[in-house]
């Protein structure tokens, strides 16, 4: 056996042993490489004699030639076992049940934004809704909290920052609903100050509002429902009324008690608390502060657009998260922003 004989049996000998791709071509790198021993034979052609070099080289691409071939049978060995081990863990039971979607539940405070709006809008109000991110005139000044009104303290305010990275004073992530209630004045009165009596404009706005608190009962995050009734003869007894039948439809008691309790809000007067009581049950007894409530003052009736002469209205704002806690038991806000679906999926 030649030398050349002996190189191609190396060759198929070293290919066979590599079991993986990148082994064959480390092995293949001795062979045919640019250090590669066949290479090195090709390079030494040129110091044989001339008579030589035609038979030599044409036995050296012979040799070439049977170790590519050893190559590409070893190269084609390799990834059809690749293929083989990957289709075997793979395995794909066809005839395995489908698993199906699981399907989905809702929020309980969308739930309850839901029934909120049901229940408003059985009773003729429309729903409207407004930017999370608020000018400083909307939620404050037109709400008859003017700059440096210490009722603005009261709310904790994520102010937004420019491109510059400045603080811009008069850009806000809303604090609450009620500027949704000035926003559709606005647009009520626009639509219909052509008329000598504008018919009467009733509301309610739920939505995200934001301020700097968290803890078990209070969230950065969290919702409001705003209602606003604007007529020619609108009452504190028709807030009574709309606001007391409300709460026993939503938690579906009759003998739920409701009290209004003196309060301070900048955008009504009088201004109230709204607290519920349950009869029986855990809570039996016990006063819970669920919304705050007054006749529009008459600042803000201006500012919307309506005659304060002319108009009066009530508003209030409620916390549906709140309600939601009340209505199922639950005690700790932050578990309705935690996305735990052991949780989450309780509720239909
Ligand atoms: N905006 C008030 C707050 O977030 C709640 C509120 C109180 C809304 C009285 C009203 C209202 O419309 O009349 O604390």
């Amino acid at each position: 056996m030649n030398n050349l004989d002996q190189l191609v049996i190396s060759a198929t000998a070293d290919f066979a042993a590599a079991t993986e791709p990148a082994k064959l071509e480390d092995a293949k790198a001795r062979y045919l490489g640019k250090e590669g021993s066949l290479t090195a034979l090709l390079k030494g052609l040129g110091k044989l004699p001339a008579e030589e070099r035609k038979s030599t080289g044409a036995a050296i691409n012979i040799a070439k030639e049977r170790i590519e071939s050893a190559l590409t049978t070893r190269r084609d060995a390799l990834k059809s076992a690749q293929l083989e081990a990957q289709l075997a863990t793979e395995a794909l039971d066809v005839t395995l049940p489908g698993r199906g979607l699981p399907r989905g539940s809702i929020h309980p405070v969308t739930i309850s934004l839901d029934r909120i709006e049901q229940l408003f809008r059985s009773i003729g109000f429309d729903v409207a809704d407004g930017p999370e991110i608020e000018t400083d005139w909307h939620n404050f000044t037109a709400l008859n909290t003017p700059e440096n009104h210490p009722a603005r303290s009261m709310h904790d305010t994520f102010y937004l920052q420019g491109a510059d990275g400045k603080v811009q004073d008069d850009v806000l992530l809303r604090t609450h609903t009620s500027p949704v209630q000035i926003r559709s004045m606005l647009a009520h009165t626009q639509r219909f100050q052509h008329l000598e009596t504008m018919p009467e404009l009733r509301v309610i706005c739920p939505g995200r509002v934001y301020r700097v608190d968290s803890d078990a009962t209070h969230s950065p995050m969290f919702h409001q429902v705003e209602g606003l009734w604007i007529g020619e003869s609108v009452s504190f007894a028709d807030l009574k009324g709309v606001v007391a039948d409300f709460l026993r439809r939503f938690f579906e008691s009759d003998d739920l008690k409701v009290r209004f309790r003196p309060s301070f809000f900048p955008f009504t007067e009088p201004s109230a608390e709204i607290d519920v009581a349950f009869m029986g049950g855990e809570l039996e007894g016990r006063w819970l502060e669920i919304a705050g409530c007054g006749m529009v003052h008459p600042n803000v009736l201006r500012f919307g657009g309506f005659d304060p002469e002319k108009y009066t209205g009530f508003a209030f704002g409620m916390g549906p998260d709140r309600l939601t806690m009340l209505r199922y038991g639950i005690n700790d806000l932050r578990l309705f922003f935690e996305g735990d679906l052991r949780f989450l999926t309780q509720f239909h």
